[in-house]
């Protein structure tokens, strides 16, 4: 079955503007689900601005919800992240100052720290998700590390489809990725920059198995209401 995971990192930001307890991101993972998500992707930075590790504690063990939880390959970040223990571990380049993530992990650059990190996490049960730009090598690179699953960066060809460019040689990209990745046994997710036209065009691409998807649903939520717009989202990824 393909998921629809909702990235609430958001409400956490808008709850922090105020340094209050308001909008609660636990709240929100219970209602997204409640609302049609498959699961919930949590980001817990380095510098905190939105997702605290209070917050990643307890929506961990809110029961029956899947969660993927993102962090860098700081050591301390990923010491959190085992004690937290979250469904998936989804691994993530961090720098302090982007705005968003910017790309995919450098493996090559990476490769032994990676190495190392993925087995704990397996130790642990958790299954490990790499977040990578679409190449073929990067797939590779991924098998060799023993990843259970990838997260392709689609934020370049959304911004393609937003712009209304050409989108071909990227479509193709990640489509090659998919395909090698689901034939090596690699479970294929896709996140970054999506909204309903990125991921209709993306659901031609068989070997997705999860959206994750942040920023288009907590903005539209401001004017349709998050149910409606994970019901619309769930209406276009379908199995
Ligand atoms: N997947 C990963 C690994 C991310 O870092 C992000 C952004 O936090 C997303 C998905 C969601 O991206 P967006 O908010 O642009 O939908």
């Amino acid at each position: 079955m393909k998921r629809l995971g909702v990235n609430i990192d958001h409400v956490a930001t808008i709850r922090n503007a105020r340094g209050e307890f308001h909008p609660d991101p636990i709240f929100a993972a219970q209602f997204v689900k409640k609302s049609g998500a498959d699961s919930v992707t949590i980001h817990l930075r380095e510098d905190r601005r939105h997702i605290k590790d209070i917050d990643a504690k307890k929506i961990c063990s809110l029961k029956g919800l899947l969660v993927n939880l993102e962090v860098s390959t700081n050591p301390s970040m990923i010491k959190n992240a085992l004690q937290i223990r979250p469904n998936f571990i989804c691994i993530v380049p961090e720098k302090r100052k982007e705005i968003t993530t910017e790309g995919g992990l450098d493996l090559k650059k990476n490769i032994f720290k990676l190495k190392k990190i993925i087995t704990k996490i397996r130790k642990k049960k958790i299954r490990t998700s790499l977040f990578i730009n679409p190449s073929i090598s990067n797939i590779k690179i991924s098998k060799s590390l023993k990843a259970d699953c990838i997260e392709i960066h689609t934020g370049n060809f959304a911004n393609l489809v937003k712009t209304k460019k050409d989108y071909s040689k990227e479509f193709k990209k990640i489509k090659d990725c998919s395909i090698l990745a689901h034939n090596l046994g690699i479970e294929v997710h896709v996140g970054h920059g999506l909204d309903f036209k990125a991921t209709k065009i993306l659901m031609k691409i068989k070997q997705i198995q999860e959206f994750n998807i942040g920023h288009f649903i907590i903005g539209e939520s401001i004017f349709y209401g998050i149910t409606k717009v994970i019901r619309n989202f769930k209406k276009i990824i379908r199995s």
